[in-house]
């Protein structure tokens, strides 16, 4: 099977660039969880596809116990880091593992994944392993993150970020109609410390799925409820995933 493990040095832009996203979303997923039975008792994470683990950071730092698993060791390294002194307590844990097979000897109350990870996954087939493997270890509640089909036919295009800390990024995103996938390739320069410049290069895909069968696949699963929703209004249904570029998806037992 594809699979899409991050390299180092785009584990290196990720951390100081990409990782907003899941410092914004981590209070509204906490609060929307705390708000559900299971949220008031059980104060256990784990964050699928954790990436460089700043959502974990904000739940250990609301005494939590999160488990972070990532296919990518670089992002990995990062989330250890940014999470050592709950890691060195042994409240926090990263391990490298795979989504759609990995096997854990404890249960969650909460599990999710940010910032389009599972978008990651390469098919159906996939998706609906990873849903298994979570059903297994969750006690109460799923929270992820989705780009629509019409968040991804946006991707068409350049763009050259220029951004802090001299590292120079050119992002180019096309959008594959006939497979269904978005594809983007990041080609950075990094400045090391003898005045050159490091390239590295990233490719990776976004699979559209379609937002009916994600919702039947998590029924058939075993999740009692499912709905759509954005980030703001986590317990507010929206009726029309397909019209948002990014939609949350909440599955409850
Ligand atoms: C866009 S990043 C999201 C990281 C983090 N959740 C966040 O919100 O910033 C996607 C992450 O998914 C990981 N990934 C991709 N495919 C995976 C798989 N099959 N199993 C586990 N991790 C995977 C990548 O290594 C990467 O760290």
């Amino acid at each position: 099977m594809e699979m899409q493990a991050y390299g180092s040095g785009f584990a290196k832009a990720y951390n100081s660039r990409w990782s907003d996203f899941a410092r914004e979303v981590a209070p509204h997923i906490r609060h929307f969880y705390e708000t559900t039975a299971i949220g008031q008792l059980e104060r256990t994470l784990l964050d699928l596809c954790c990436g460089t683990g700043q959502l974990a950071v904000h739940f250990l730092e609301q005494g939590y116990r999160v488990v972070g698993i990532d296919l990518s060791q670089p992002m990995l390294h990062f989330a250890q880091d940014n999470a050592r002194e709950y890691v060195s307590t042994g409240r926090a844990a990263f391990i490298q593992a795979d989504a759609t097979s990995f096997r854990l000897n404890e249960s969650f109350g909460l599990v999710v994944s940010t910032f389009d990870a599972l978008n990651h996954l390469p098919d159906e087939q996939a998706l609906m392993k990873c849903f298994q493997r979570v059903f297994n270890v969750c006690k109460g509640i799923f929270v992820f993150d989705l780009n629509t089909r019409r968040g991804l036919e946006g991707w068409n295009g350049i763009s050259i970020d220029d951004g802090d800390e001299g590292t120079l990024l050119i992002i180019r995103g096309i959008y594959d109609r006939e497979g269904d996938r978005a594809w983007t390739r990041i080609t950075g320069f990094s400045p090391t410390p003898d005045g050159l410049f490091e390239r590295f290069d990233q490719t990776s895909f976004n699979t559209a799925f379609e937002m009916k069968r994600v919702r039947e696949m998590l029924l058939e699963t075993g999740w009692r409820r499912v709905h759509f929703a954005r980030i703001g209004e986590l317990n507010v249904p929206i009726d029309d995933p397909e019209y948002e570029r990014r939609v949350f998806v909440v599955a409850s037992k």
